[in-house]
């Protein structure tokens, strides 16, 4: 129950590696709030089942205003959230070439954009508490790269660049700011879109001869989340088992 007291806020909390972590933070005693474009009521019938306190509305994060207005009812229905996740995420694959501008406006407005709305509406808050965890879910692509993803590879880089700038400021505070970079997980949607050749070519590569989970995210992102990590600021864990260093 090392989360137990805390209200954490996580986006994408609808599905993949945003409802592990969301129910993995519920698990360990956060009272869980998720801010996702798509209803939340797996994610929500999951926290009942293990007994946590979950609460969910639509908020599209690349909206300031939604933002704002979400963080406000957490306030009223729990407290401020002390514990901040971004994991909401626009991602397609599509050549440079084919890549419109607004195809590039939106994944930045989702992928990166999202964390200054989430920062401004939920810094205040940790700051006054002095605690706070934020975490921004990246990707190793930004550290292997990946064909015909420029779009969504340069956002996670902005994220990576937004936790690494940020970290001084906040942490007098007491909040630390830290970024988790997923290899590929096979989440439900991963393993719908992607050919599973993909799935096995990748655990060639890796160091860990299996597939990432998104309990694998969770795991990390729990830990860092924790009073424990305390320590841990400005930083980028590649969680990806060890891809390219076989
Ligand atoms: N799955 C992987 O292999 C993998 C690998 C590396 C990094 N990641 C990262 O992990 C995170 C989660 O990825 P996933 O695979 O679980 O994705 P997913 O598609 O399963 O979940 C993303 C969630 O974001 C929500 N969302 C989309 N646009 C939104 C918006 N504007 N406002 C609020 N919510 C919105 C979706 O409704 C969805 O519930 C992402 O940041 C992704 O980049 C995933």
């Amino acid at each position: 129950m090392r989360h137990q007291g805390k209200v954490a806020l996580v986006t994408g909390g609808s599905s993949g590696i945003g409802q592990a972590i969301a129910c993995r933070l519920g698990r360990e005693g956060a009272k869980v709030a998720i801010a996702d474009v798509a209803e939340a009521g797996e994610t929500l019938a999951l926290l009942q089942e293990s007994g946590s306190e979950g609460f969910a509305a639509r908020c599209d994060t690349s909206d300031p205003h939604q933002v704002a207005s979400f963080v406000a009812q957490v306030g009223e229905r729990f407290s401020p959230p002390q514990i901040l996740v971004h994991s909401a995420v626009v991602q397609f694959v599509r050549p440079f070439d084919e890549l419109s501008l607004e195809d590039w406006r939106r994944t930045q407005a989702v992928n990166q954009e999202s964390m200054f709305h989430l920062l401004k509406a939920a810094v205040p808050g940790m700051k006054a508490r002095r605690w706070g965890r934020i975490i921004a879910i990246a990707s190793s692509t930004f550290f292997v790269g990946a064909p015909a993803m420029t779009h969504y590879v340069t956002s996670k880089g902005a994220l990576i660049g937004l936790v690494h700038g940020l970290a001084a400021e906040v942490g007098p505070f007491g909040i630390t700011i830290n970024a988790v970079a997923p290899g590929l997980t096979r989440t439900r949607k991963a393993q719908a879109d992607l050919p599973t050749e993909l799935f096995r070519q990748i655990v060639a590569l890796q160091c860990i001869k299996r597939n990432g989970t998104p309990e694998d995210q969770a795991a990390v992102v729990s830990f860092l989340a924790s009073e424990e990590a305390g320590f841990i600021t400005g930083q980028t864990i590649l969680a990806d088992g060890g891809q390219g260093r076989t």
